[in-house]
């Protein structure tokens, strides 16, 4: 068995109404200057918590910029905020957009690298303020994960920075947080979570750590996520699907994702798709492609999604596929990349971007070439 790095934040807290806590800790920690990086809707969530640091006399800058997938030039603006107030702690309150920025800002803002030293794995020389990040959304598992992805809009590329300091110092996941997510949201996101959750469970880097996380990601998440999505207040099924995300992010750092991710990134980077809604869209197709490489793994995979076919076998990881698209179908999410407005043109161009992602194609389990790039987006058409 091959030796595996588990990295995590010092504190992880689950639980609902878990915010609160969060506030009341982070004032005994003694910060005193902390920048909050979240997005407008976020806002009146956190009304308390503004209150309980003004009353603790915490200084506290909030910034609310982070609407879409984070650019180069969002970071960079928010570095020099971070800069400007001298903060001593970030907060990351959002959706993956705004966690992400959190992570890097908390990195980049005192020492001496720029966003283009550190994209790829293991460059950033450290991180000197304490970071904390509460999702409030169940998907992309940021707040666990040693990820951050930003657009290069130089080369409209989505690069990753990959390193353990930007796993949080705490994370806070409190599902009630996610009550207000729009029901669009709560589907691409969801599917997203469930992605990561495949992806590491048939990964190339497989571990059996990571396996129980995945698996249980799977089950958690495909028996829950239609419910939060047709039901938004339903509590039971927003706490079970972030505890399907968490378990999902937790597969980010030692595994990581593989082919959807790696297809995916092209369609955020030129058109602008939400990261969820691409990797949802793509990840039946891809499974067809990988299937046949691990029949017993993929069957697994089909179980977990409540398939009634028991025994290992190509009907059984035939069956996960007809279960995946069943779901995309009852969330309501497009199934056809020509649904989204991509050009068919466009095929080549993006198989060539996807093959850029080398860090998540070498964990595919099967072997993706540009013409097999080409062929699924084809499929996916
Ligand atoms: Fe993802």
């Amino acid at each position: 068995m091959k030796t595996i790095n588990l990295l995590s934040p010092k504190k992880v807290v689950f639980g609902n109404g878990c915010s609160e806590q969060f506030t009341k800790d982070f004032i005994s920690l003694g910060y005193k200057k902390v920048l909050i990086i979240t997005t407008p809707p976020i806002l009146q969530l956190i009304d308390n918590m503004l209150t309980s640091f003004k009353l603790s006399g915490i200084e506290y800058r909030v910034l609310d910029s982070i609407i879409n997938e984070p650019t180069k030039e969002d970071l960079n603006y928010s570095i020099k905020i971070a800069r400007e107030f001298k903060v001593d702690s970030i907060i990351g309150i959002g959706g993956g957009s705004a966690l992400d920025v959190a992570k890097l800002v908390a990195a980049l803002h005192n020492i001496n690298q720029k966003i283009e030293d550190v994209f790829g794995i293991g460059n950033l020389s450290g991180r000197n303020s304490f970071l904390a990040c509460l999702p409030t959304t169940a998907g992309t598992g940021s707040e666990v994960s040693p990820n951050a992805i930003i657009l290069d809009e130089t080369d409209n590329l989505k690069k990753g920075v990959i390193s353990e300091y930007l796993i949080p110092d705490v994370a806070y996941i409190d599902p009630l947080l996610t009550l207000s997510v729009p029901a669009n949201i709560t589907a691409s996101t969801g599917m997203d979570a469930l992605t990561h959750c495949l992806e590491a469970y048939t990964n190339k880097f497989a571990h059996p750590i990571i396996d129980m996380y995945a698996l249980e990601g799977i089950k958690l998440i495909s028996d829950n996520l239609v419910n939060a999505y047709l039901n938004g207040k339903d509590e039971n099924a927003r706490e079970q699907v972030a505890l399907g995300s968490l378990f999902g992010g937790m597969c980010l750092g030692p595994v990581n994702t593989a082919g959807v991710h790696a297809l995916s990134y092209p369609l955020g980077g030129e058109y602008h798709i939400a990261h969820g809604l691409s990797n949802a869209l793509l990840l039946p197709y891809v499974m067809q492609f990988n299937y046949s490489s691990s029949i017993n793994k993929y069957s697994n995979v089909a179980k977990a999604l409540g398939s009634q076919y028991m025994e290992v076998s190509e009907i059984t990881a035939e069956d996960g596929i007809r279960i995946i698209f069943n779901m995309i179908e009852k969330l309501d999410l497009p199934t056809r990349l020509s649904q989204i407005d991509i050009p068919k043109e466009a095929i080549d161009k993006m198989s060539e971007s996807a093959m850029t992602v080398t860090r998540l194609l070498k964990n595919n389990p099967r072997e993706i070439t540009i013409t097999d790039a080409k062929n699924i987006y084809m499929m996916a058409y």
